[in-house]
């Protein structure tokens, strides 16, 4: 039986672990992520997936900026997804996704941004951002990856640039870079 619940400050070193397993060799750089966004309090949702006590996935939202013609637009970033993974491929990873955007519906934000597979995000109501209008925070990511779910308090007048937080930045977690980028793009073709 899995709980999907709010992390707790106790959560902090399993929620480090989980996500260290679950990216692998990257692993350490997206804990050093989740570090760089807690100091800068820039995360608005971080929820935990539990099985029998332990946990074994996480999710976090992170507060952005659209930058719209009008005005800057409080939007929220979902980075980073983990899921351990002797407890993959049993639907956890897509119902954190899914609590996250609930979550983020009742609390009124417009949009939800994440970078990552297509179709997988596509199954959990993300579409191509681009083909809402939206511009990527940097051409490092695929066209194809820069995806957003559009909420019930988006207005049609948002929209243009994701500007992430400055964590992603500043831990260089936004888009991918060579080698990784050409190999990725010559896949997409
Ligand atoms: C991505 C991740 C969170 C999915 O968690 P999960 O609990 O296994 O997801 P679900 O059970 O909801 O969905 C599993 C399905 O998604 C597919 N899937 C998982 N990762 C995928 C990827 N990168 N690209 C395409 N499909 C993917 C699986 O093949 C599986 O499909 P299938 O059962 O039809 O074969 C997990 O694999 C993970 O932690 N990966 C490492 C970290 C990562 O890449 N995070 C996302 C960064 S954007």
């Amino acid at each position: 039986m899995i709980e999907i619940r709010p992390a707790q400050p106790a959560d902090r070193t399993a929620v480090h672990r989980v996500t260290e397993a679950a990216f692998g060799d990257e692993g350490p750089r997206v804990v050093e992520l989740l570090a760089a966004l807690d100091a800068s309090e820039r995360t608005q949702l971080s929820l935990v997936a539990e099985a029998d006590g332990a946990v074994v996935g996480h999710v976090q939202l992170n507060r952005s900026w659209l930058d719209a013609r009008e005005s800057l637009v409080d939007v929220l970033v979902l980075s980073p997804l983990s899921v351990d993974p002797a407890h993959q491929r049993q639907g956890i990873g897509g119902q954190l996704i899914e609590a996250a955007v609930a979550t983020a519906s009742e609390e009124g934000a417009p949009a939800v941004f994440l970078e990552g597979a297509p179709g997988y995000y596509a199954r959990h109501g993300f579409e191509r951002a681009s083909d809402r209008g939206f511009t990527r925070p940097s051409v490092r990511i695929p066209e194809a990856a820069f995806r957003v779910a559009v909420l019930e308090a988006h207005e049609e007048w948002m929209t243009g640039a994701l500007v992430y937080c400055d964590a992603f930045w500043a831990q260089d977690c936004v888009g991918l870079r060579d080698p990784v980028l050409a190999e990725l793009e010559q896949s997409l073709g």
